[in-house]
């Protein structure tokens, strides 16, 4: 997969030469191209923001630096046009889709991405307009909160896409039990030594009955799903639960009525 980061503050990116990621550009599964937008200004002091037309605070980003770079990054692009094929750009910003893991398998499966790092109170919104010619353009959110810029959040899109590239992640069976693969919390994990500070491990993971372990395990997701995301819970399909898994979740707040799962103090 090609990425390529458009920033104002490049070192930022550094990070994604680190641990896993770091390792998979070596290894050449992920071709990983930082551009500094200043690299696409033409006067003296480098200058990419300007004041807001009709007013208001802060500064916005100019328009030129961002449709050179991005023409830029669309001449390059692996992904053919001419094939009726794009290459997606996002550009990370409070105001997008929030990203999930969903997303994040969806985008994993993508050619070529390019993100957008926006500062100051965001890019002239024709940078948008004019990219959608060449890019697949989407603004996309990492949560409802405001971060300073849409570096840190690039961090974590290119974090959460690259680990599921084919190749990246030793054991591909990690991917199949973590938090979010299917629509559950992960169930806790426990390792040597057996007692520590007085705490014991749970005696069934020391049973090796493989049935009793996946059932505290699925027990566990529920339980955990149930009191910290309990959003999460209603958006399971009841069809897919067992007698075990209703039984866990009537104990842990939830009822399954006419085949929706709901909250049991939401029951007249
Ligand atoms: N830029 C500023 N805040 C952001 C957020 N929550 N997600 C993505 N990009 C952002």
């Amino acid at each position: 997969m090609r990425i390529d980061v458009v920033s104002i503050f490049p070192e930022y990116l550094a990070a994604l030469d680190l641990s896993l990621i770091g390792k998979a550009r070596r290894e050449k599964l992920l071709d990983l191209n930082v551009h500094d937008l200043r690299d696409y200004t033409h006067d003296r002091h480098r200058t990419v923001d300007d004041t807001p037309y009709g007013g208001g605070a802060g500064m916005v980003m100019k328009p030129e630096p961002w449709g050179a770079a991005l023409a830029r990054i669309a001449t390059e692009s692996p992904v053919s046009n001419a094939l009726g094929d794009k290459p997606i750009l996002i550009v990370p910003s409070p105001a997008g889709a929030v990203f999930d893991q969903e997303m994040a398998y969806e985008l994993a499966g993508a050619q070529h991405l390019a993100f957008a790092c926006g500062r100051y109170e965001g890019i002239d919104e024709r940078v948008l307009e004019f990219a959608s010619e060449a890019f697949d353009v989407r603004p996309v959110s990492i949560g409802d909160y405001v971060l300073n810029g849409g570096e840190v959040a690039v961090l974590a899109m290119v974090e959460a896409i690259g680990r599921l590239i084919p190749g990246v992640i030793g054991n591909p069976e990690s991917l199949v039990e973590e938090s979010h693969s299917d629509g559950l919390l992960e169930y806790p994990v426990y390792t040597k030594p057996g007692t520590w500070e007085g705490r014991e491990v749970p005696e069934v993971l020391l049973s090796g009955n493989h049935g009793k372990i996946a059932r505290f395990r699925r027990n566990k997701q529920l339980e955990r799903t149930a009191t910290r995301r309990p959003d999460l819970i209603v958006q399971l399909d009841a069809s897919t639960l067992n007698r075990h898994d209703r039984d866990t979740l009537w104990h842990n707040g939830f009822a399954i009525v006419e085949g929706r799962i709901v909250p049991k103090d939401e029951l007249g």
